[in-house]
Order: structure tokens, then C-alpha cells, then sequence
């Protein structure tokens, strides 16, 4: 196994210092067999993503395990946690032994797979939990993402299910009853274009009613891409009264609007819809506080067929492993610790994988990623490693360049390519 010496490398922004991997893990100094300049270059655990879509098995056309993995460690990824609407549904502890199976498979990044709440997605009857969290795949968060469980006894069900192994149900907030139809944000720029709206409340009325629920049971509740003001006043609110929820936002919901449907183009449609300048200043905050816990990408990979037709019919979703740092950069500024803490620290614990997002120090597994801060990319859907190309930035100049990726000590990318 080749040894590395990170030379001048600035550990969260800290000062510079040689940094040794050796045999999987952060060594305690000596020689190594290769030598990275790191001069000007920031090392962050490794980020974790709580929520991607690989698209395997099914939709093999947008993106699969291998690809996504590859876009993931590109962006400085070394595990994400894959969504569990895939075709079959990851409903079963085969499918999701398939997906973990295909994760280790890639080696990329660690691929710790989601399973779904219930039976297809349908939201009628509870799915196998128990079964997939005691599979190889050793599941620990369950999600119908995409769909909500509206259901409040089987949201109820669910969240005494995995009490018992304290594991998490990740709720997509959306009261389907308030939404039909909808195309984009319910406000302003929908009735100006004529568009059917997504109102706000469709999200916070069913995360009220589940941190409710949650507290009730005493269970774990994840909030899957929480996107308007109200929604972060709710969590605020419940976690003051110590309710176990936890929540996440998108790198597009804190940077983009509902402006830019405007353009009509499909590429910024998206669920939950793009909000507000109001919803967005909020969202940011929240994450500085911690009322909202992590970044998640929901990166959603769709073919070209299904993004590049009209606004209605088209499917929602955007890329964003590849961007998402660059995204939280022009967001937050350099501020590394808190960086780590919202994309690797916290959502590692949140789904206990053990490894990943731990301190870059001496005996530590060798899961991190280096950064050059002072590096500017104007995005290029071309050459980003997804097999999709539904980037909401393409064109746009951002911040910061990932250089180098490390799984377990192993490079996954080198000079901003990928290894294998
Ligand atoms: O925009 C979205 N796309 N939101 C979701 O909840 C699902 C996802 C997908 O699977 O494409
Ligand atoms: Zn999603």
C-alpha cells in the first residue's frame, strides 16, 4: 500500500504541517513513499451525504452505483447513504444487500444503503425494517423519499419500529393533499408565470405533526431537505424541547431561487420547489446554529429525456456531489470547522459510521479530502462523472477545488481525477 506525505498541508485551516498516511491510517510522522505538495491546500474528514440517489438498480441510464460513487469522492466524498427509490424499491434486504454489495464493490466511497419505509413507496403497508437492519447492508435509516409517509398511524408505526434499534426514519415533508398539481414554489413568481404552487406550509404542517409524532414515541426523526422558513422555526422549536430530530438542506436551497423558473428551463425544477430570498437567508442561518444539523446534496441524477422536455413534465431533481462543497464555499466562506461539522462530523453520526468524519489526527482511518480554497471552476456539465447532466449550475463560476480524495488511505482522486 503506497504511503503519502502531505506536504505544508493546512488541517481545517489550521497552520501548515506535514500530514503521513500510512497503511489506512493517519501516521504519527516518518517517511512515505510518495510526496503531495499540499502548500495552500485544506484537509477535511472525508464528506458523508445522508442523501443520494445512485439510480441502481433501475435507472442504470442516469447513473449508477460505480458512477455515482465516483461523482461522490470527486466532490470529496468518501461515503453517501443511497436513496431507496431505485426499481425494485430497496424494500427488501436483497435489494438493499445489492446496493451495499455494488458499493463495495466500486470502492469508491463507502455506500451505506437507505431502505424504504414502506412496501414500494406506496405508503400503505410497513416494509421489511427489521429484515434490512439486520442484513449485510446493516441499515440504519429508513426513507420513502421522493413520496412522504402521509399517513400519520403508519408514520407512527414506523418510528416504534425502529425505536428498538434506535435506528431513524428520513421524512420527505410534503402533505401530498396541499401539492397536487404542483409545479414550482406557491408565492409571487408562480401566480405571475401561472403555475400551479407548492405552498410552504405542505412542508411544515407534516414536519409539526412528525416531530409530534417522534417525540411521542421517543424515536429518531430525520428531516430530509428542509427548505423554508417556517420549516426551520418547527425544528427550532421542537429541539428546544429536546425532541430527537435532526434535519438537513440542500446546497441548491441555500444558494438558488424561485426566480429562476422564470426561465423555464427544467433544470431548477426540483422537490421541495426552490424558495424564496426570505426562505433561503433563513435556511443559512439555521445551518450556522444548528437548528438545521447537516448538508445533504439529494443529488438526483435523471436521464436526458426526462429533464429536457417541458417544465411539466419533467422530472424533479438535480445533480450535486461535484458542486456541493464548492456551493457551501460561496455560501459560508472559509469556514472550515463548521464545513466539517455540517458535511462530515455530524451527519457520520447521525448514521453511525464508524471512521468517517473523525478528527485528522494520528491513528485515525485516513478518510479526507483536500481542498484548494483559492481555485475557481466555472462548472461544465460535460465533464462532471455523473452519468446525468441536470447541473442547476452549469456555467456559473464557483469556489474551491477538490485536489485529493483518501478512502481508508487508498487515493480515489489525485490532481482533481479520479483514480480508477
Ligand atoms: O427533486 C427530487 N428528486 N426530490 C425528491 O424528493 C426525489 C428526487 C429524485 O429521486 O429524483
Ligand atoms: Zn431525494
Amino acid at each position: 500500500m503506497t504511503s503519502y506525505l502531505l506536504k505544508g498541508v493546512s488541517v481545517l485551516g489550521g497552520a501548515k504541517q506535514d500530514l503521513v498516511i500510512r497503511d489506512g491510517i493517519i501516521a504519527d510522522g516518518g517517511k512515505a513513499d510518495e510526496t503531495i505538495d499540499a502548500d495552500g491546500l485544506v484537509a477535511l474528514p472525508g464528506l458523508v451525504d445522508l442523501h443520494t440517489h445512485l439510480r441502481e438498480p433501475g435507472r442504470e441510464d442516469a447513473e449508477t452505483v460505480e458512477t455515482g460513487s465516483r461523482a461522490a469522492a470527486l466532490g470529496g466524498y468518501t461515503a453517501v447513504c443511497a436513496m431507496a427509490n431505485t426499481s425494485p424499491v430497496a424494500d427488501t434486504a436483497g435489494v438493499v444487500e445489492q446496493v451495499w454489495r455494488l458499493g463495495r464493490e466500486a470502492g469508491l466511497v463507502d455506500v451505506q444503503p437507505i431502505g424504504a419505509v414502506t412496501v414500494g413507496l406506496a405508503g400503505t403497508q410497513l416494509a421489511e425494517l427489521g429484515a434490512m437492519a439486520t442484513s449485510a447492508a446493516n441499515v440504519r435509516i429508513f426513507s420513502d423519499d421522493g413520496f412522504c409517509v402521509a399517513d400519520p398511524r403508519l408514520m407512527r408505526r414506523a418510528l416504534e419500529y425502529v425505536k428498538a434499534f434506535d435506528g431513524i426514519i428520513a421524512q420527505h415533508a410534503e402533505e401530498p393533499r396541499l401539492t397536487e398539481g404542483a409545479q414550482m414554489h406557491e408565492g409571487e413568481v408562480s401566480t405571475r408565470l401561472g403555475l400551479t404552487g407548492w405552498p410552504a406550509v405542505a412542508e411544515e404542517a407534516i414536519i409539526a405533526r412528525d416531530v409530534l409524532l417522534a417525540e411521542h414515541v421517543g424515536s429518531r426523526l430525520h428531516v430530509c431537505h428542509v427548505s423554508t422558513a417556517g420549516s426551520v422555526e418547527v425544528l427550532r422549536q421542537a429541539k428546544a424541547r429536546g425532541v430527537r430530530v435532526t434535519a438537513e438542506v440542500t446546497p441548491h436551497h441555500l444558494l438558488l431561487t424561485d426566480e429562476l423558473a422564470a426561465s423555464y428551463d427544467p433544470v431548477f425544477k426540483v422537490n421541495p420547489p426552490l424558495r424564496t430570498r426570505a426562505d433561503v437567508e433563513a435556511l443559512r442561518q439555521a445551518l450556522v446554529d444548528g437548528v438545521i444539523d447537516v448538508v445533504a446534496t439529494d443529488h438526483a441524477p435523471h436521464a436526458v429525456q426526462d429533464k429536457e422536455c417541458e417544465w411539466a413534465y419533467a422530472r424533479p431533481g438535480m445533480v450535486g456531489l461535484e458542486t456541493a462543497l464548492p456551493v457551501v464555499l460561496s455560501v459560508l466562506g472559509e469556514r472550515w470547522d463548521l464545513i466539517a461539522d455540517r458535511m462530515s462530523r455530524t451527519p457520520a453520526k447521525i448514521v453511525g459510521l464508524d471512521g468517517h468524519g473523525g478528527e485528522l489526527t494520528a491513528g485515525s482511518p485516513a478518510n479526507l479530502t483536500l481542498v484548494d480554497p483559492s481555485a475557481r471552476r466555472v462548472v461544465d456539465p460535460s465533464e462532471l462523472a455523473s452519468r446525468s447532466r441536470n447541473t442547476p449550475y452549469a456555467g456559473t463560476t464557483l469556489p474551491g477545488r477538490i485536489v485529493a480524495t483518501f478512502l481508508r488511505g487508498v487515493p480515489t482522486v489525485l490532481d482533481g481525477k479520479a483514480v480508477k
